[in-house]
């Protein structure tokens, strides 16, 4: 493998065998698509670990570093298992992904909490558990914090959101960093909510200052610049405030490279520059060394995973497109409609068979927009063919819908030759489980 794993489009494991059939994890893909049936995620266990690992010995140089996993990504018991085995904590910003946590015993303090409207019923949950850390969004948040706090006579660790002001070049629904954001404090609002916390909020020990940028960066300069930002607020604070904060967390973002077009940087190129930055900027303002934080999301999970659809109809638009249409799309794979994300994918039963045609996959949802993939060039696509979408780790189960009532995909986690389930494919009765008729419409 050249490079690490956000830089390759294939999984870690995945190869061709000897039918031409692609494999991943010592798998026939042909073969799970028979077994579990379609549309299935496949998410590759060894290139989930080896991603893991990468982060951390990116950055091992730097004695106090953690690694979180941005939950959002693709959160369920069995990936809290293995992040646990791997050392790498998690980012959380809901109940459900807390309480996912919970269930998987994963250890609390290695949690930490974002989110930029938090329910008092989130943060007494998260206090109740003994979360890590939260980190605060919003003056509101810092007020109803401290009264749950002070309601339990308990201090609560947390850091501070910033809006760092710096625009990255990724599709306007995933920069977070810019000045005009929903997320965090103004840096200019910064003075105002330290104030508070150090005379009102007395349950509130502010330990560090987190901002995020945005999601699919592919710009190794904005880390650089980011990390000069927060220490510069570093050290004003401890002008200012004579408060010497002890943690930094900078987020995720990390791009991963979904088709050639793509070029990210490797996790090493990230932990470069990150940590020159921050040496530089540590001796500019002589500050101690803070703990650092980073929590990437897709980065870590989206080219382990895969989506196997079986093909079914056709339609051959006269002097125009030809749209071979899938048994998934939109509900499980929203991001092509939602931010023209783009993929690549090949057929899993014919991986190495001459390129015939170029078609578009079309998904089989009643929206003209649910297309998987435009101008696809496949060898001859028939019905019945296993189709392989790549880099469906990342924001697909994780923002799967049941639109137009189809179940949600089972999952699976494939290594060294097993395959287990993870997700169970819904069914007809989980669909209508939660449906209620009101006894006046006596149906
Ligand atoms: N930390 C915070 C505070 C975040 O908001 C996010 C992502 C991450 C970490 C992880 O970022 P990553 O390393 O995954 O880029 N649904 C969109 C992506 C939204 C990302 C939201 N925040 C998509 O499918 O592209």
């Amino acid at each position: 493998m050249a490079g690490t794993v956000n830089q390759s489009i294939m999984p870690l494991t995945a190869k061709v065998n000897e039918n031409n059939h692609l494999e991943i994890g010592g798998l026939d893909t042909v073969e799970l698509a028979e077994i579990y049936g379609t549309p299935l995620y496949v998410l590759d266990e060894e290139g989930i670990r080896t991603c893991c690992r990468q982060y951390k010995d990116a950055f091992s140089s730097y004695k106090n570093a953690r690694i979180l996993f941005a939950s959002k990504a693709f959160m369920t018991k069995a990936m809290c298992c293995i992040l646990k085995s791997e050392g790498i904590g998690l980012d959380v910003v809901s109940g459900g992904e807390l309480y996912t946590a919970l269930k998987s015993d994963f250890p609390m303090e290695n949690i930490y909490f974002n989110g930029n409207n938090k329910s008092s019923e989130e943060l007494e949950l998260a206090i109740d558990s003994k979360i890590g850390r939260i980190t605060v969004d919003n003056f509101l948040e810092l007020a109803l914090l401290d009264s749950v706090a002070k309601s339990k006579n308990v201090n609560i660790d947390i850091l501070l959101r910033l809006t760092p002001g710096i625009e990255c070049h990724t599709h306007e629904y995933i920069q977070t960093g810019h000045l005009d954001s929903k997320f965090g404090f103004d840096i200019t609002q910064l003075d105002e909510a330290i104030e508070l916390i150090t005379q009102e909020y007395t349950n509130l020990n502010l330990k560090g200052l987190h901002a995020h940028i945005g999601s699919q960066i592919f710009e190794t300069r904005i880390y650089h610049d980011l990390v000069g930002i927060i220490l510069e607020q570093f050290a004003k604070i401890k002008d200012k405030f004579n408060i010497t904060l002890e943690e930094m967390n900078l987020g995720g973002g990390l791009g991963v490279k979904y088709t050639d077009d793509d070029n990210p940087p490797s996790i090493y190129d990230i932990a470069k520059i990150i940590l020159d930055s921050l040496n530089m900027n540590l001796e500019k303002y002589n500050l101690p060394a803070p703990k650092l934080i980073i929590e990437p999301g897709r980065s870590i999970i989206c080219s382990s995973g895969v989506t196997l659809y079986t093909v079914g109809s056709s339609k051959q638009v006269p002097n125009g497109t030809k749209y071979v249409a899938v048994d998934g799309g939109m509900s499980d794979n929203p991001r092509p409609s939602m931010y023209q994300a783009k993929y690549n994918a090949v057929l899993a039963n014919k991986v190495n068979d001459k390129i015939t045609e170029t078609v578009t996959i079309a998904g089989r949802f009643c929206e003209s927009g649910d297309v998987l993939i435009k101008n696809i060039e496949l060898p001859d696509i028939e019905p019945g063919d296993i189709l392989c979408v790549f880099d469906t780790g990342a924001y697909n189960y994780s923002m799967s819908s049941n639109y137009n009532r189809v179940q949600k995909p089972a999952a699976i986690l494939v290594h060294n030759g097993t395959s287990d389930v993870i997700i169970e494919r819904e069914s007809y009765e989980n669909l209508v489980f939660l449906d209620r008729i009101p006894e006046r419409l006596s149906c």
